[in-house]
């Protein structure tokens, strides 16, 4: 026997399925830990030698010193060469502003960020990173089975030291 009609017209499961898909967590880029490939990270520290990791939980934490939730890294004092991969939710541009203003104030900060290449804090900050080093395919984020749904980038702001 057929299953009954959920849906009166096609236009109605369409507009269901992409209701479902913006709530699902498969398809969100802001709802997830998502934790650096350790292998891009490792790749990373050998050019950069990280100090500091600015956004991180004591599992995911890549380096020795780090700001966890808790601390609130967008309010502690970024120094050295720091590495930032923040929560990819609605304050992302928070962190890529801290992430520019601390490189002025002298840090280096290496992002991972979502190539979002359409948003204010791209405009306004990433296009004044001195590197941008688009990633080719997607990664798979720690704990993840699958690559991400979106692609990634990583930004590097540096202040040239002036004469
Ligand atoms: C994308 S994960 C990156 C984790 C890890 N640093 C890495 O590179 O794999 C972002 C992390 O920021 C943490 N976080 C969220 N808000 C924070 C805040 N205000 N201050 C510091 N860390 C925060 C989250 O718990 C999460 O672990």
């Amino acid at each position: 026997m057929a299953r009954p009609r959920k849906y009166a017209t096609n236009a109605e499961r369409q507009a269901a399925y992409r209701k479902r898909k913006k709530r699902s967590v498969h398809f969100r880029s802001d709802s997830f830990e998502w934790s650096t490939p350790q292998d891009l990270f490792d790749e990373l520290h050998r050019e950069f030698a990280f100090d500091l990791d600015v956004c991180a939980t004591v599992e995911n934490a890549k380096c020795e010193r780090f700001y966890s939730r808790r601390d609130d890294g967008l309010k502690q004092p970024w120094f050295g060469t720091c590495w930032c991969n923040p929560p990819y939710g609605r304050d992302i541009g928070r962190w890529v502003e801290k992430s520019l203003q601390a490189s002025r104030d002298g840090a280096v900060v290496v992002c991972l960020l979502p190539s979002r290449t359409d948003t204010r804090w791209w405009h306004e900050c990433v296009s004044q990173a001195e590197d941008v080093r688009f990633l080719r395919g997607r990664l798979r984020f720690g704990g993840h089975e699958n690559s991400a749904p979106f692609p990634s980038v990583v930004a590097v702001f540096r202040m040239q030291s002036r004469p």
